[in-house]
């Protein structure tokens, strides 16, 4: 009888193919298959995030339900960017834990299943050309990293601690693993990155030189393959190269994830960001000239230490300015090993809960504008999910998740759908062809 798994994911999408990895691993050399209830599993694994505070506190309290509510002799282990930086005082902390896997290093998963106490969190470990085995959650889109670690100075950010530094997957190795992807059924893929537009600086060993929009023109030539999309795009690197690319490019879904994580200038230079406002809205701009119904989404951070209301308000200018399709929005919160960790002009936490659900509500108006413009539109879905109530869904190209009234039948398939009513995270419509 095949062994048990449960594993639990947080973070991005860079965590969820993580899972995906040792999921393989865990399959193919210790015959484990996957249980969704934590209480049957011989092994419980958490792959966490480190962000923020919030999830990381929560962890402790999460480790101490599953030590006490497991099966007996199940093991527990705690993975990814927590792993990564609290490293052997997760132990301390949980003495139940049975090992620690950083985020860098998960392909040591059946190792340290046999190693006690195991911490396996060295940040310069290399898995840039690890070939794990191919295994998808979904049969009808397939997540491929083409980096790994970060190269960026966000003074709020603790990723280039928990992940390192960033190295490129070479380029014939994306392209066989796409191959592979769409041989099995994927009509879609999902380039991850944490700058996927920095592609091809480094590389592990001696490569040709190569760029994203490289990358993006060879992709685009495998048959079958009918869209392209990818996370996360920096606006810095956001040249006209790389526009005119995604413009043209008819396999490339037409929405782009632009982090801009403040409108204030100044702010942008105590994150070192690296662009300004008005490069940011240059960019913007010249994407939608281009593309005009691109869907633009971000992520914003409130109340960095310095953040002043006239800061506060270029933001929501730029907000104003752009409309974005989607908000990712967050209060600032003081991580270990940062530069901002240091900055002494932090704002009062009740002006930043002000900030934050300012920008929410303002968020949400220009939603209900623009998704009352989609009724009557005709969009081409690829359906990729079964509901439960006698509906299928999926995403248009420019990223709006659509359900129609439909069964298995229609999963893995596209359709054009007239959007009949309106949601604010999700349309229905009919299928009109
Ligand atoms: N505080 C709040 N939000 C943060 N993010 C990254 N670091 C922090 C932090 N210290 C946000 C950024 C990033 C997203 C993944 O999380 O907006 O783009
Ligand atoms: Fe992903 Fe960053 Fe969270 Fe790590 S810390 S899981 S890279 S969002």
């Amino acid at each position: 009888m095949s062994k048990k798994v449960f594993i639990e994911t947080l973070g991005c999408a860079m965590n969820e193919r993580d899972t995906e990895h040792m999921l393989a691993e865990l399959n193919e050399k210790e015959n484990f298959s996957q249980t969704g209830d934590f209480k049957e599993a011989d092994l419980i694994l958490i792959n966490t995030c480190s962000v923020r505070e919030k999830p990381v506190s929560k962890l402790f309290s999460e480790l101490g339900i599953f030590n006490k509510k497991k099966k007996e002799n199940a093991k527990i282990g705690v993975c990814g960017c927590t792993a990564s930086h609290l490293g052997k005082d997760i132990i301390k902390r949980a003495p139940y834990v049975d090992f620690v896997l950083g985020a860098r290093n998960v392909s040591k998963i059946t190792e340290v299943l046999h190693k006690p106490k195991a911490v396996e969190v060295d940040i310069n470990y290399d898995e840039s050309e690890f070939a794990f085995k191919d295994f998808r959650t979904s049969l009808y889109k397939a997540y491929i990293n083409i980096s790994i670690g970060c190269d960026k100075q966000c003074t709020y950010c603790i990723v280039p601690k928990t992940r390192g530094e960033e190295i490129s997957i070479p380029l014939n190795l994306i392209v066989d693993e796409a191959n592979r992807a769409v041989n099995s059924g994927a009509k879609e893929i999902f380039l991850l990155g944490q700058n996927v537009n920095n592609y091809g600086r480094r590389f592990s060993g001696k490569h040709d030189k190569v760029n994203f929009t490289n990358l993006l023109q060879e992709l685009s030539k495998i048959e079958g393959l009918k869209r392209i999309r990818f996370t996360s795009p920096h606006p810095f690197h956001m040249d006209d190269e790389f526009i005119e690319e995604f413009a043209k490019n008819p396999k490339i879904c037409k929405s782009m994830h632009m982090p801009l994580q403040s409108g204030s200038t100044k702010v942008l230079k105590d994150m070192k960001r690296g662009y300004s406002k008005e490069w940011f809205l240059n960019r913007v701009e010249k994407l939608r000239s281009m593309v005009p119904d691109v869907s633009i989404s971000t992520d914003i951070i409130v109340a960095f230490p310095g953040e002043s209301d006239e800061d506060f308000n270029d933001t929501i200018d730029v907000m104003d300015k752009v409309k974005f399709d989607q908000i990712f929005s967050f209060k600032y919160s003081a991580r270990p090993e940062t530069e901002a960790e240091h900055f002494t002009n932090v704002v009062n936490p009740e002006i930043a809960s002000q900030r934050l659900t300012f920008l929410q509500d303002l968020y949400t108006k220009h939603l209900d504008e623009k998704m009352a413009s989609k009724l009557g539109n005709i969009y081409e879905v690829y359906f990729e999910d079964l509901n439960a109530d006698g509906y299928v869904s999926g995403r248009s190209d420019n990223n709006l998740v659509i359900k129609a009234k439909g069964s298995e039948e229609l999963l893995g398939k596209f359709r054009k759908v007239k959007v009949t009513s309106i949601g604010r995270s999700i349309l229905s419509g009919e299928i009109v062809n």
